[in-house]
């Protein structure tokens, strides 16, 4: 529409260009949608809030479409979404064309890394690339609406959704997520290509309790403001269409009936003018919580606190057609929410164009969509171990045992949440390699065993004399696809089946081994790694894990990831974090181990500080961590001012030298600690990074601006964030745990 352009032309300020930007999206068809509202029977209204599952025996939802009670369809794509759509526009009283959803988390038909793994690549661009494919060939097969990012800051690996999410930290799943929703609306939501992206889950999904699935989240405020809700916030301000409640409650309060949460934070607070979506069922299971006595009470509660879509709970269909005409639920707080759903159909010009072209469909695997699958590949790799600088290969490497589950299993390289994807386009680092060794490297194969959870060691031993006749063994362990994602927790964090005995066995071969780990989430598998040489944490890699693991093992690609989540020692380090507080008595590294404690020991003789008998404070590798073929030095911290005023800005920069022989890339992290607050700080939080290219004996000047807003946290007392005056230490650093330290002052 021009007048919202030529509003855009005016130069505004960025929070001028936010505010622009929801007024864009509140006004968005105000005329279109009031003509259709007002012709609206009670009836077809309600219908528009109808979302139903088409994945079996779609055909069955025809006469239902036809009727004006579905408004929206999930899974079901091509001919069949073409078929219901002409039903909605051609056969039904007002030709209200159908929104068809589906989750396209990390991929269509090429899949990338899942997004722990993307988050493990920093880098926003090449997130934002592969959304942007994942939205070219999703909206080929009729695709509009995806749930996704999903951006639940986690910080329990036992939690099989950790898989699906960006990690522990809210700045880094704030950046990543507001990538993925660039990528996947594009420019303008109404271009063939656009995505309506969802933010979900809103909200605190990530703290169930126990890692328990659809548990509880009894969090602080502080928690809720300062770690959970930041990432929303950053999605709606770069227009993400679409939010998703989330299935579990907060401190008693389910988020399908949570108006602070949609009515006055989301859409009041925050300005936001999407469409709400509720998760499967989630408005029904408002009963099995214990919420509410009838459905109908979960009607009201959910379309009065804002949520507008009833995804599959045949709950707003029919019930709410009788709430409203005994004045249960007001038909204004109904108008609105159709008024959001017809806003969005508007937005992505279903009316105008509601079919697919299914011609589009040559766009699946497209090379290009495949090298970008492999570049996020690539850059998702964490390198955690390089002893004897075992990787990469070098020429005198004539022959290569590959071994282990995981080397040559194409379902589960994909990893969750993939519906579409053919396994047959998967290239395996098995097949990889073979092409990679040609005639020059021998290659000796040996499963090992059959899947993750095998517990057959029938033949192990094969596996063995593969590695004692061969110069070099890459053991491929992990995960199975199916053992994380939405209701895969684990109790356990170690490897399934028989995975440790095998690497155990291959190991005693005494050949220089290497690690290649793919698994939804972090291992506590430092016996493991203690027995290997060299360690690379692939994640589930996606379509093009195999050519990416070859091209890191052989050094044609120097590894660059950094871990976007801490990896414990033991589960029962969990919850385990980097931006944890201090304590009264935080622990060091004279803690006194199980192991040391001296027989008949005092009860005084140990010490009194925060830490585990069995291993210590420490994680096995710290949120941030990841190493390089090459190697990086950090000097010369400076800071522009050692004071920031209050609304000014200063910058701290240093110098990064590549020192060692190859071009690498560099995550370089900025994290800040305020030294003492009117509630207590958090040891240190990640408040900037850049992934820079630096040649070998290159020396580059990696500056960050430092502004008083990034200092803020909430204050429960007001229900207001902002930073208070005072020390503030910072480190330009190449991980958590470590880095240059400076310090500054914030003013009165
Ligand atoms: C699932 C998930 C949600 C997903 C939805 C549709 O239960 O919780 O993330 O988008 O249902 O598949």
């Amino acid at each position: 529409m021009m007048r919202f352009r030529s509003l855009l032309l005016v130069p505004v300020l960025a929070m001028g260009l936010v505010a622009c930007q929801q007024q864009k999206q509140k006004e968005a068809y105000t005329e279109e949608v009031e003509a259709l509202l007002s012709k609206m029977t009670l009836r077809e209204k309600i219908g528009q809030l109808n979302l139903l599952d088409g994945s079996w025996q779609a055909e069955r939802l025809e006469n239902d479409i036809r009727d004006g009670q579905v408004g929206s369809v999930l899974n079901c794509s091509g001919e069949m979404a073409n078929r219901l759509q002409r039903v909605a526009v051609e056969e039904s009283e007002l030709g209200i064309p159908l929104l068809f959803g589906r989750d396209v988390i990390h991929g269509y038909k090429t899949i990338f890394p899942i997004p722990l793994g993307q988050a493990a690549s920093f880098n926003d661009e090449l997130v934002e690339a592969a959304s942007r494919i994942a939205a070219v060939e999703a909206t080929a097969d009729g695709i509009r609406h995806t749930y996704t990012p999903m951006i639940d800051v986690t910080r329990d690996p036992r939690w099989g959704r950790i898989a699906e999410s960006l990690g522990e930290d809210a700045y880094l799943t704030s950046r990543l997520g507001v990538a993925m929703i660039k990528g996947l609306q594009g420019e303008e939501l109404n271009a063939p290509t656009s995505l309506a992206a969802c933010a979900k889950h809103f909200a605190a999904y990530g703290m169930s309790q126990g890692g328990r699935d659809y548990n509880i989240a009894d969090i602080s405020q502080e928690t809720l403001h300062d770690y959970i809700l930041p990432p929303f916030k950053a999605a709606a301000d770069a227009g993400c269409a679409t939010f998703m409640t989330s299935f579990n409650e907060i401190n008693g309060m389910p988020a399908s009936a949570n108006k602070y949460l949609f009515n006055d934070l989301l859409r009041g607070e925050w300005g936001w003018n999407g469409m709400v979506v509720s998760d499967y069922y989630s408005i029904e299971q408002l009963k099995v919580q214990a919420f509410c006595e009838t459905l109908d009470e979960a009607a009201i509660h959910s379309i009065n606190a804002g949520v507008d879509l009833d995804m599959m709970s045949h709950v707003y269909w029919p019930l709410l057609e009788e709430l409203v005409k005994t004045g249960k639920v007001k038909e204004s707080v109904l108008d609105n929410a159709v008024r959001n759903v017809l806003r969005l159909k508007f937005q992505l010009g279903l009316f105008e164009n509601p079919y697919c072209d299914t011609t589009r469909t040559a766009v699946f695997y497209a090379q290009d969509h495949l090298e970008t699958a492999k570049r996020l590949a690539t850059e998702s790799v964490v390198l955690l171990k390089n002893e004897e600088q075992v990787l990469p290969l070098t020429d005198n490497v004539q022959s290569i045992a590959v071994i282990g589950p995981m080397a040559n299993a194409p379902v589960e390289q994909l990893g969750t949440w993939c519906f579409d994807a053919e396994p047959s386009h998967c290239v395996t680092p098995l097949r990889a390699l073979t092409a990679e060794c040609g005639e020059r490297v021998k290659v000796n194969y040996a499963a090992g065993l059959a899947y993750s959870r095998d517990e057959s060691e029938t033949e192990i031993a094969a596996a063995v004399a593969a590695a004692r006749r061969s110069d070099v063994v890459l053991l491929f362990v992990g995960e199975e696809a199916i053992l994380s994602g939405e209701a895969k927790c684990r109790a356990d964090l170690s490897l399934p089946g028989a995975q440790s005995k095998l690497i155990d066995e291959v190991a005693k071969s005494g050949k220089p081994m290497v690690l290649v780990v793919m698994a939804g989430r972090p291992l506590t598998i430092g016996a493991e790694i203690d027995k290997c040489d060299g360690v690379l944490y692939a994640f589930h890699g996606g379509t093009m894990a195999g050519p990416a693991l070859s091209d890191l093992i052989f050094g044609r690609v120097n590894p660059s990831g950094k871990l976007p989540v801490t990896f414990p020692k033991m589960v029962g380090q969990v919850p385990i974090y980097y931006n944890q507080k201090l304590t009264g008595r935080p622990a060091g590294d004279d803690a006194v181990l199980l192991k040391d404690i001296p027989v008949e020991a005092k009860q005084t003789s140990l010490g009194f500080s925060s830490y585990w008998l069995e291993v210590g404070y420490k994680p096995l590798y710290p949120f941030g961590y990841g190493l390089s073929y090459t190697t990086f030095e950090y000097n010369k911290i400076q800071v522009s001012n050692p004071v920031l005023s209050k609304n000014g800005s200063i910058e701290v920069w240093c110098e990064v030298k590549n020192t060692g022989t190859r071009e690498g890339q560099e995550v370089v992290q900025l994290y800040v600690q305020d030294v003492a607050g009117s509630s207590t700080r958090p040891c240190r939080e990640l408040k900037g990074f850049q992934k820079v290219t630096i040649a070998p004996g290159e020396t580059q000047t990696v500056s960050f601006t430092i502004t008083p807003d990034m200092l803020a946290f909430y204050h429960a007392a007001d229900g207001k964030s902002y930073a208070e005056p005072g020390s503030f230490n910072v480190w330009i650093a190449s991980s958590s745990d470590t880095g240059l330290e400076s310090h500054f002052m914030l003013e009165e």
